[in-house]
């Protein structure tokens, strides 16, 4: 395996007033640039990659992440939790539970606090807005 970690940061954008909203609406841009000094300071770029992509289909969770092999998605991420999600998650191995994605789409039931629980569908169709482009 190339990397030992490889997060995906969504930088998608779409107009302001689209009512999916994106990710570089959220900053992801900025996001990602920081990751990628972060793992840098940390000497750790040679073994784990921030990539920006494109719509990972989270935008209602934007800015939206997501961290392989470990399958770890993460949604309203901003500047000051980046530190974190590496320190915590790609070198402590434990994921920053308040940052993940509280729906079973992404992240497992048995995987998230009780408190982040949610009832949502798990039918891609079922939710609004998913044929949007
Ligand atoms: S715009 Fe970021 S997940 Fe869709």
């Amino acid at each position: 395996m190339r990397y030992s970690k490889h997060i995906f940061i969504c930088t998608n954008e779409r107009a302001p007033d689209h009512p999916r909203g994106s990710c570089k609406n959220c900053g992801s841009e900025g996001l990602r640039a920081q990751f990628k000094q972060a793992l840098k300071e940390r000497r750790l770029h040679g073994t784990m990659r921030a990539n920006s992509a494109g719509c990972l289909d989270a935008c209602e969770y934007g800015a939206a992440m997501v961290v392989y092999p470990d399958n770890v998605w993460y949604g309203g991420v901003t500047l000051g939790d980046i530190d974190e999600i590496i320190e915590s998650h790609l070198i402590g191995g434990q994921p920053v539970q308040r940052l993940r994605i509280p729906n079973k789409r992404y992240t497992p039931e048995s995987e998230l606090p009780a408190e982040l629980q949610t009832e949502l569908p798990l039918e891609a169709e079922q939710l609004p807005n998913n044929n949007q482009p």
